[in-house]
């Protein structure tokens, strides 16, 4: 089961052509509803404007080698590690999701592709990548779901509290739970595995047709805004906003000590205070 392709298995009753259309047509939803979201929040036009208000502010000028390196260091600790999460459970549970997605697509890619009919005998790593991908996408999906982010965690609302910015996140873990169900049914040689197609179907057209309203295309913005973020540090624009970085506990401690002496008794500060949970 973890080594046969489960859409060559499918090409039985589906015509490979049909599965491709779909996945292209997935990937056309992907670019369109990305642009859509950046024209519609005028995402491109305040980057832009940010960006050259740090640069007409900037105290010190980030020349080539230093915007380089800056963004080498965003590519690497707050893309590819997801450094931008203080809380660990949070940083895992995104790195789960992050890397199951991106082996769940280019597995998905490359198998309705390459490897559409039994004819053409697929490697058994891309079916092994294709379930791992899958399996990283649920067990970090819904550890972030059940036990993770703030509302449940923090505000201790029921985790079926539904809302629509959770639109992503739900079509997300949902589409890649019932395609690892259909393929499993599938290899068992289930009947029901043509339900569990149908729902995945729409699951998956969920998660790639509502982008435009989902925070989907967040793994195209976040990027450019950490990079944004790193560069106006380096310029000491830092976006008019404090530079206490997380990566400086010194100067976070002398802060807060600073905070304290200075705080009146009366704002409660003087008393043993739960620490903060950021996440
Ligand atoms: C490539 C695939 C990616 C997937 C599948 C993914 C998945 C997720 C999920 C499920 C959430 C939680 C959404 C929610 O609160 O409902 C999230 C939030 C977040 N992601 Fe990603 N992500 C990806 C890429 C990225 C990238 C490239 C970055 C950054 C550079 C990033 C940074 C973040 C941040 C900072 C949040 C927290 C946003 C907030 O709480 O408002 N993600 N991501």
């Amino acid at each position: 089961m973890f080594t046969s392709n489960p859409f060559a298995e499918l090409s039985a009753s589906i015509s490979p052509a049909i599965m491709q259309a779909y996945v292209a047509i997935m990937m056309l939803l992907v670019v369109g509803g990305t642009l859509f979201d950046i024209i519609h929040k005028r995402s491109a036009t305040y980057f832009f404007a940010n960006w050259r208000t740090s640069k007409s502010k900037a105290r010190q000028q980030v020349g080539g080698g230093k915007m380089l390196s800056l963004a080498v260091q965003s590519a690497v600790v707050d893309v590819l590690a997801s450094g931008e999460f203080c809380n660990m459970k949070r940083r895992l549970a995104h790195l789960l999701g992050m890397y199951g997605f991106v082996l769940y697509v280019v597995a998905t890619i490359a198998m309705v592709f390459w490897y559409p009919i039994p004819a053409t005998p697929t490697p058994s790593y891309w079916p092994l990548l294709w379930w791992l991908g899958a399996l990283m996408i649920c067990v970090g999906g819904y550890w972030f779901w059940f036990f993770i982010r703030v509302d449940v965690a923090a505000e201790g609302q029921s985790p079926f509290r539904i809302m629509r910015a959770d639109l992503f996140i739900l079509s997300l873990v949902i589409s890649a739970t019932l395609g690892l169900i259909w393929a499993y049914l599938q290899a068992e040689g289930s009947g029901w595995s043509t339900v569990a197609l149908g729902l995945y179907l729409i699951a998956t057209t969920v998660l790639f047709g509502s982008i435009p309203w989902s925070k989907f295309s967040h793994m195209f913005f976040k990027p450019a805004a950490a990079l944004e973020k790193r560069v106006s540090k380096a310029n000491g624009t830092a976006q008019n906003l404090p530079t206490l970085t997380r990566d400086d506990p010194e100067q976070r401690k002398r802060h807060s000590m600073e905070l304290l002496q200075k705080a009146p008794m009366r704002m409660g500060l003087g008393i043993k205070r739960e620490a903060p949970r950021h996440y």
